[in-house]
């Protein structure tokens, strides 16, 4: 049908509604969120059964619990570490049980950047750590086996680098698209001038490893990419060229400021710190331990190898994405892990497994298939993997806790295609079976579920205690 100018009723009406703000059709990911019987939930209602099983309520005890108050903390700032815990919280445990262990010997089995670690030794408590990412077992070590350095050597041997230009990027990094060419130059300088100091002694190998720690802790910076948790493109970030100079410069005399103090404040400490360079799934402690303090890998969290890759391979911990995959496969699972990896591992016969986890993993696979496509069609097999690993983590560290010991975890809950995953409950059951008591699970803080936000989940302090 014409109308009487002319034009077609259809073209009409487009012309119409060219002037009324369109509403975009909703993709599948989006309309199956749209749709999701968990809207508006929440994880306190979704943990009823499995409370009700164990005979234990979640005690509210709002903390701060997260890596960034750490930023201005005395060796913690050394590097920044998003997915850290903060040193507080480490803090609040060791005084919390001082009357019950006089002298303890902690383990955290997921090092990480060393938290547990640097403040056990700030309080004089011996500590240890597992972990494996190469490139944050050498930040760990680098921050607790340094104290001792001269703060004015590391100065003047880090003022007087040579500038000359002999270093590239990795090139199986788009380093140019991460940085600007003249930061990119700039970096390649810095990073020249590091690898040409050739330590003789055991203090400039300290400095050595001091600068490269501080190398490491301004890349990101220096970048086009922000890290909040996961590593994106920042499309306001303006960085000049010099910026890694003047960061580099930063860093540094904030490491020479924490020295001094160290050498003015902290003389009286002797304890040992180690971090081992480890699978906690497998590895044999030469000790025991009081108080195992850490915080594992969220179920679907962190890729704690793709978010470093830059500062891997800037620092020569991996040389290509096979190495990267490698040190991946090895680690407890996350989301964005192989799908070989996860077929290989449901082909396994000795598995670890439990009522609770059995009806997640049903459940969540209705969903998926209500939903018609997912992501990951194998999730509930990457949860299953999830449980395993750590069930072996804790059957190591259980084996190697005193009697009187303390386990104490931070963990999040999940919420993956509609199905609650109550990590911190199945986590407390885990070590329940593994002979520990589950002394008290406390809500730290409420979170937001990233697939469906007006879902409340939780993070949450498991106490697990060993009889004496
Ligand atoms: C949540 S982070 C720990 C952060 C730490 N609490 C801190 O403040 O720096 C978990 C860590 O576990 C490490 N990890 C994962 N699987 C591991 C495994 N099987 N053995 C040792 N470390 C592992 C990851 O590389 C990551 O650094």
């Amino acid at each position: 049908m014409q109308s009487d100018n002319g034009t077609s009723a259809v073209a009409e009406n487009k012309m119409r509604y060219d002037f009324l703000p369109t509403r975009p059709a909703l993709n599948a990911r989006q309309f199956n969120i749209s749709r999701s019987p968990k809207q508006g939930g929440n994880s306190d209602d979704d943990s009823r059964s499995y409370l009700e099983e164990l005979g234990i309520e979640i005690i509210e005890n709002p903390q701060p619990i997260q890596f960034s108050p750490n930023a201005v903390k005395i060796v913690h700032r050394w590097s920044p570490y998003v997915q850290g815990f903060s040193a507080q919280f480490v803090q609040n445990i060791l005084d919390r049980y001082s009357q019950d262990y006089a002298n303890p010997s902690i383990l955290d089995p997921f090092a990480g950047s060393g938290t547990s670690i640097v403040q056990s030794k700030l309080n004089n408590f011996e500590s240890y750590g597992i972990e494996l990412n190469p490139l944050l077992h050498f930040i760990a070590t680098a921050k607790v086996s340094t104290w001792d350095v001269d703060p004015k050597a590391l100065l003047q041997i880090a003022q007087t680098l040579p500038r000359e230009h002999v270093f590239h990027a990795p090139s199986f990094l788009k380093s140019t698209k991460h940085f600007n060419a003249d930061v990119l130059e700039n970096l390649e300088i810095l990073k020249s001038g590091l690898d040409d100091f050739a330590p003789v002694t055991s203090q400039e190998k300290k400095i050595k490893d001091l600068m490269l720690l501080a190398f490491s802790a301004i890349l990101i910076e220096s970048s086009n990419l922000k890290r909040s948790p996961c590593l994106g493109y920042s499309s306001s970030k303006i960085v000049r060229g010099h910026v890694p100079f003047e960061l580099f410069e930063n860093k540094i005399r904030e490491i020479a400021s924490d020295l001094r103090t160290l050498q003015d404040q902290y003389q009286h400490i002797r304890a040992q710190s180690r971090i081992w360079l480890a699978n906690s799934m497998h590895f044999e402690h030469p000790n025991t331990y009081d108080l195992i303090i850490t915080s594992p890998p969220y179920m679907n969290g962190l890729d704690y190898v793709m978010n470093y890759k830059i500062e891997m391979g800037w620092l020569g911990f991996a040389e290509g994405h096979r190495q990267l995959k490698s040190v991946k496969d090895d680690m407890v699972v996350c989301d964005n892990v192989s799908k070989k990896l996860i077929r290989d591992f449901s082909q396994q016969e000795d598995r670890y497994n439990n009522r609770w986890l059995a009806k997640i993993k049903e459940e969540m696979t209705l969903n998926i298939a209500r939903r018609g496509r997912y992501r990951r069609p194998d999730m509930p097999e990457i949860i299953h993997k999830y449980f395993d690993d750590m069930y072996k983590v804790m059957r190591q560290v259980i084996g190697v806790l005193r009697p009187n010991g303390r386990f104490i975890l931070v963990v999040g809950d999940s919420l993956i295609a509609d199905t609650y995953l109550p990590t911190d409950l199945l986590i407390a059951k885990i070590g329940q079976e593994l002979g520990l008591t589950i002394e008290k699970i406390e809500k730290a803080r409420n979170r937001r579920s990233g697939q469906i936000r007006s879902y409340k989940l939780r993070e949450t302090i498991i106490t697990l205690h060993k009889e004496g």
